[in-house]
């Protein structure tokens, strides 16, 4: 797996020293809320459990599952929801959280799709933006880090559903993916 890896983009460190900060700084500004974190599967994963074991206030999660693709791997632009949340979010404070920040197409669908359920504030926790792939602008509340646009995989992250167990943030060796992507 490594021998696919081109270089290591952000090191366990790293993530490690972002992902406190933003839990410090949700602990800080949701005491005394009824806080839900809501995770975009599948890539939140391991950002989300790091997350939740490094809040410190009471926390309640669930999880959405999204699609933007059609068949393959062109983008076909719509949204499709292929599995709901299954905690009631009327009346709570909701953070949706993501690994990953592209065009804004899904975090713009989802934040208007969760508001239906009337939650009482929704913020948007993303650990890592591509601010160049931007198509559609969102309002991020808790940011980890920006990234140049390169293919990156590993910290739930993947390529063809590979990947996601790398602890670090790497970027692919262009011959893994050439003639497959966009
Ligand atoms: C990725 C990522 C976001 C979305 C961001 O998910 O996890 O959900 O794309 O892209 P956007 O800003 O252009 O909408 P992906 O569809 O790859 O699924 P995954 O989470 O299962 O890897």
């Amino acid at each position: 797996m490594l021998n696919d890896v081109k270089k290591v983009l952000i090191s366990k460190d790293e993530i490690e020293t972002m992902v406190k900060r933003l839990a410090e700084q949700i602990s800080m500004d949701y005491e005394g809320k009824q806080l839900v974190l809501i995770g975009v599967m599948k890539g939140c994963l391991i950002f989300l459990a790091d997350l939740l074991r490094n809040i410190t206030i009471p926390v309640e999660f669930g999880t959405i599952t999204a699609s933007s693709y059609g068949s393959g791997t062109v983008s076909s632009g719509q949204i499709k929801i292929i599995n709901d949340i299954d905690i009631e979010i009327e009346g709570k404070d909701v953070i949706i959280i993501e690994d990953l920040v592209d065009t804004g197409l899904t975090l713009n669908y989802l934040k208007d799709f969760l508001r239906l359920r009337k939650p009482k504030s929704v913020g948007i926790c993303v650990a890592f933006d591509k601010p160049s792939r931007r198509k559609n602008p969102i309002e991020i509340t808790y940011k980890g880090m920006d990234i140049p646009d390169e293919f990156i995989v590993g910290y739930g992250l993947d390529f063809n559903e590979k990947y996601r167990n790398l602890p670090e943030i790497c970027v692919l060796k262009e011959e893994i993916y050439e003639g497959l992507i966009d």
